[in-house]
């Protein structure tokens, strides 16, 4: 592919958010840039954190919610007061409503930031937002050294490369670092294991074939990218021996609301005996739902997304195309529920388990531990 004039790489890994060294803004890589340019921004107010964030600059729901942190931090070192800090808390959780680290990162930013003074306020809020980040690669590595073994067992069951498949981008790109469906796969190929990924295009904003593989390409982890009908006939004719994706919201009964058309890959595994893992940091976990299928929160996004693609043309430029007739109407729901039944195990950072109220009670006791009741309480 040609790169238009002063257009980079950026390098095989790394941190896709990074706090900037003058101490008040941080860096993002402009997603919606990739693989065409890779263009480095600064985030410097929560306008920049919300927009960044609803422009989906920055996308997938840990790194929405690192950026969201940061976004509330700006805000705190703006103005710290009570109606700003309600006023920021707004404007970001009102940016992407299905994946729930977001909500996880401004609800607790917010519940660690008020009981402070206000002129403690800026500097705790910077911290934690760096103190989120660091949790996050640390739980996306230790999602990866839980998976590692189901690729390692694949390796050694069948004796040749295995091939996982993957939707849309639960890579380093979508979190701190590492990524959580990639981490497994990172971690398998550093370990010498042959690996070899099927990504599915994910239409409409094609993050499969734009971010993960660049990214799997910069790392240089084999990869086919194959159009989103595609997983079906692969899996039908054994040339998929396990699917690995992400997750922007799990319930606590084990549904997984991931990108658009996960389910249809999760139907397609079940009818062919291949086992479909979900990667989930903690965080992706909404304890507050228990039925993902009927009240998951789906993301409507613009028409342009459907009756449009982008591009880079013969000579270079990055162009933009109709592909839909002008009066035709579109919908762009932009994520779908697999419920738990479909999904052979939860790789999180403390290890993996069913996708069920059960499994995840065995990995998180204290989220389903009864709230101790007052001496006397006899109700
Ligand atoms: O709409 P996006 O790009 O923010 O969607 C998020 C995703 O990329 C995925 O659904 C992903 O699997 C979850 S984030 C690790």
């Amino acid at each position: 592919m040609r790169s238009p004039a002063g257009c980079s790489d950026g390098g095989a890994a790394g941190r896709s958010i990074r706090p900037a060294e003058d101490g008040g803004s941080v860096e993002i890589i402009d997603q919606t840039q990739l693989p065409f340019r890779f263009v480095v921004r600064r985030l410097r107010t929560v306008a920049d954190a919300a927009a960044a964030i609803r422009d989906m600059q920055v996308r997938g729901a840990p790194l929405i919610g690192a950026t969201a942190a940061f976004g509330m931090a700006f805000a705190m070192r703006d103005d710290p007061s009570d109606a700003n800090l309600a006023a920021a808390a707004k404007s970001l959780s009102a940016t992407r409503p299905t994946g729930v680290n977001l909500r996880w990162a401004v609800d607790g930013m917010r519940a660690s930031l008020q009981p402070l003074p206000p002129d403690d306020r800026a500097a705790a809020a910077w911290k934690r937002a760096a103190e989120i980040c660091e949790e996050d690669a640390e739980i996306c590595s230790a999602i990866g050294d839980h998976g590692l073994p189901l690729i390692r067992g694949a390796w050694e069951a069948k004796g040749r490369r295995v091939n996982v498949l993957t939707h849309c981008n639960a890579g380093r790109l979508a979190t701190v670092e590492w990524g959580t469906a990639l981490a497994p796969v990172y971690k398998a190929h550093e370990a010498g294991i042959p690996v070899h990924v099927w990504v599915d295009e994910t239409r409409p904003r094609n993050q499969g074939g734009r971010l993960t593989a660049w990214e799997l390409a910069r790392r240089g982890v084999p990869h086919t990218v194959v159009v989103d009908n595609a997983g079906g006939h692969l899996m039908q004719n054994g040339m998929v021996d396990l699917c690995v994706t992400g997750a922007d919201r799990v319930t606590a009964a084990g549904d997984v609301c991931n990108k658009i058309g996960t389910y249809l890959k999760a139907l397609a595994a079940r009818d062919n005996g291949v086992p479909f893992h979900v990667a989930v940091p903690g965080p992706t976990i909404d304890w507050t739902m228990n039925d993902g299928v009927t009240n998951m929160p789906i993301e409507e996004r613009g028409a342009e997304e459907v009756s449009t693609m982008t591009g880079l043309t013969a000579d270079g430029r990055v162009a933009t195309v109709e592909i839909v007739p002008e009066d035709s109407p579109v919908a762009n729901h932009a994520f779908d529920v697999t419920p738990a039944r479909l999904v052979t195990g939860l790789i999180s950072e403390r290890g993996i388990c069913a996708a069920s109220k059960e499994g995840l009670r065995g990995l998180y006791p204290e989220m389903f531990a009864e709230p101790a009741r007052p001496v006397g309480d006899a109700s």
